[in-house]
């Protein structure tokens, strides 16, 4: 097997990813030798696919502060949140909003020629900094953009990280399949950062690109680290129906109101202060709500709806503001929002949970950090206030940049040696388990009956009879998933092999949000059960971990960091 030397591996080329390269890079005055690996071409990553906002504290005086931001951030986040990590990205926040801003982003501006920022659900001030609805992608564009500028980083197109290589708690580097040719290296490093986002594509309605398989998550718990919070999945209240796709929450800040099929803007009876930009698991129950009560709109497969509608805001303001929610409207439903309202359910958005990390991004291995939504810090607790993701990812991409660099450093010289034997078995395991196996379980299979369970009783509302069921199912997943087998014998871009690892992968993340979420017996932020429909504090204010032990997944506990703020009534 190959083997490659660099100083700090980056394992994904997201907004999380590449900040961190960026963030290394100036901290070392472009000493270090940095290594940026991509399952897809970098700059294709699903960061591109952030719409609406990132949010951050501009404005102080005009009303805005960092304890409002913080304080819209708990409470969102159903008291989970952990405060203190909370307090470090709104302070920081405002810096990396000027960082992009100086190094060419074409933020959207206000009249006065400032940066413009715009309402999101849960937010008590207008926040959101975007750049039209395609606020990820320019901010990807912008952060590719200086990588380029710097020969120490290698970016390692098309390669998929099979898994971490740690020994005697330390990282050392990743095994990776070189899609061109089929060839498995070895990209060793004497730090490393993950940052592969996580992904929810083990939903089969959700707003992910087809990338997003958690690899992270599952890659992390084969290394021996604990999954957070992972029962925390975000349900975006406008997925477009039926493909899924994002309808940001722009649309709504903008001035767009939701409608049964009565023409009622519903959301008075659920938030009647905040109406549609209350916060997304408040305004997704209570599009279900109006749903399984008859006020819905029948879809397509089962995909009932609401509408969002943008008509009242006239063309003008459309084109300006939301010109990829009208393109996708017409082009994915066959709708102009400028004439008619656009079909919209909750949709699997976000999952708040990740690798337990330290506030400052580092993991339980000597040697690695986490950031992004591969990590969970928490900022987000049980509900993920909309534009507080890609701030996340750029705070903490630039904290576990400079972190890693000053480790570097300051400690990290000579080669990195790794056991022979350890690359022998991760050859077995790609090539010998899965592609040499001749016949046995079907990954395609696999994986959509993987997705018909996690959205039939891990979705919206919640019940431990439904879920106890899903549990099962996925144990059975799991075993089944040992023996799949990979039909496409060639090495060269073998896609069936990939989508082989990635089933494996959703089947192990699958697994930790359903026992998650079927041991939590109460509701919290975007876990709601029916069955134990109220907030526990006394037994639930704590965060889940979950990691692999050789006898399957484990089960443990630790508490939420309260600093100033005590658990209060979450009404809106
Ligand atoms: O609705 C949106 O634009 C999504 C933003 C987010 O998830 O933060």
């Amino acid at each position: 097997m190959e083997r490659i030397l660099h100083d700090l591996v980056i394992i994904g080329s997201g907004l999380a990813g590449l900040r961190a390269a960026a963030a290394a890079t100036l901290k070392s005055g472009g000493k270090l030798d940095i290594a940026v690996i991509s399952k897809l071409y970098a700059n294709r990553s699903h960061s591109v696919a952030a719409q609406g906002g990132t949010a951050a504290v501009l404005y102080p005086n005009e009303g805005d502060s960092f304890i409002l931001h913080a304080w819209d951030t708990i409470k969102g986040s159903d008291f989970l949140a952990d405060q203190d990590a909370v307090m470090i990205l709104v302070r920081e926040a405002p810096k990396e909003i000027y960082f992009l801003e100086h190094w060419g982003m074409p933020w959207n501006r206000r009249e006065d020629g400032r940066i413009a920022q715009r309402k999101f659900g849960g937010h008590s001030f207008p926040r959101a900094t975007y750049a039209v609805d395609k606020t990820g992608l320019f901010e990807m564009q912008t952060l590719w953009g200086i990588i380029q500028r710097y020969d120490n980083i290698t970016v390692y197109n098309e390669h998929y990280v099979t898994n971490l290589i740690v020994e005697q708690g330390r990282f050392k580097g990743v095994f990776a399949i070189d899609m061109k040719t089929g060839e498995m290296k070895a990209i060793l490093g004497k730090a490393g950062i993950l940052a592969t986002g996580m992904g929810l594509r083990m939903y089969k309605f959700t707003t992910y690109s087809l990338s997003q398989t958690g690899d992270g998550g599952a890659i992390a718990l084969r290394a021996g680290l604990a999954l957070k919070d992972m029962e925390f999945v975000q349900f975006h209240p406008t997925g477009l129906v039926p493909s899924g796709i994002l309808i940001t929450e722009g649309a709504r800040g903008e001035g767009g109101y939701l409608r049964n099929n009565k023409g009622e803007r519903f959301m008075k009876r659920y938030a009647p202060d905040r109406m549609e930009i209350a916060p997304r698991d408040v305004v997704s129950r209570a599009e279900m709500t109006e749903i399984l009560e008859g006020r819905g709109f029948k879809g397509p497969g089962g995909l009932d709806y609401v509408h969002l509608d943008l008509t009242h805001l006239g063309a003008d303001h459309i084109n300006s503001k939301l010109p990829l929610v009208r393109e996708v409207s017409i082009k994915f439903a066959g709708v102009d929002p400028i004439n008619e309202p656009i079909p919209v359910r909750p949709v699997a958005h976000y999952p708040m949970g990740g690798v337990k990390i330290s506030i400052y991004g580092e993991t339980d291995i000597k040697g690695l950090w986490a950031a992004g939504e591969v990590g969970c810090l928490s900022v987000h607790g049980a509900n993920r206030l909309g534009s507080n993701s890609t701030i996340e990812c750029l705070v903490w991409g630039r904290i576990t940049g400079e972190a890693a660099a000053e480790y570097l450093m300051n400690h990290a010289d000579g080669t990195v040696t790794i056991d022979k034997e350890r690359e022998k078995e991760e050859e077995r395991w790609v090539y010998d388990h899965f592609m040499g196996r001749e016949t046995g379980e079907d990954p395609y299979q696999i994986r959509r009956e993987l997705r018909e369970v996690m959205d039939k009783d891990f979705y919206v509302f919640r019940n431990g009879r439904d879920m106890e069921e899903g549990l099962k199912k996925i144990r059975e997943l799991r075993e089944r998933a040992e023996k799949m087998y990979v039909a496409d014998k060639n090495k060269v871009y073998n896609l069936d092999l990939i989508y082989t690892l990635e089933t494996y992968n959703m089947v192990q993340v699958s697994e930790a949000i359903a026992l998650g979420a079927y041991l939590r017996t109460e509701s919290r932020g975007a876990h709601y059960r029916t069955d134990y429909p109220k907030r526990d504090d006394k037994n639930w204010l704590k965060h889940t971990l979950v990691w692999l032990t050789k006898d399957g997944l484990e089960v443990g506990y630790e508490p939420v960091r309260i600093l100033l703020w005590k658990p209060t009534e979450r009404k809106y």
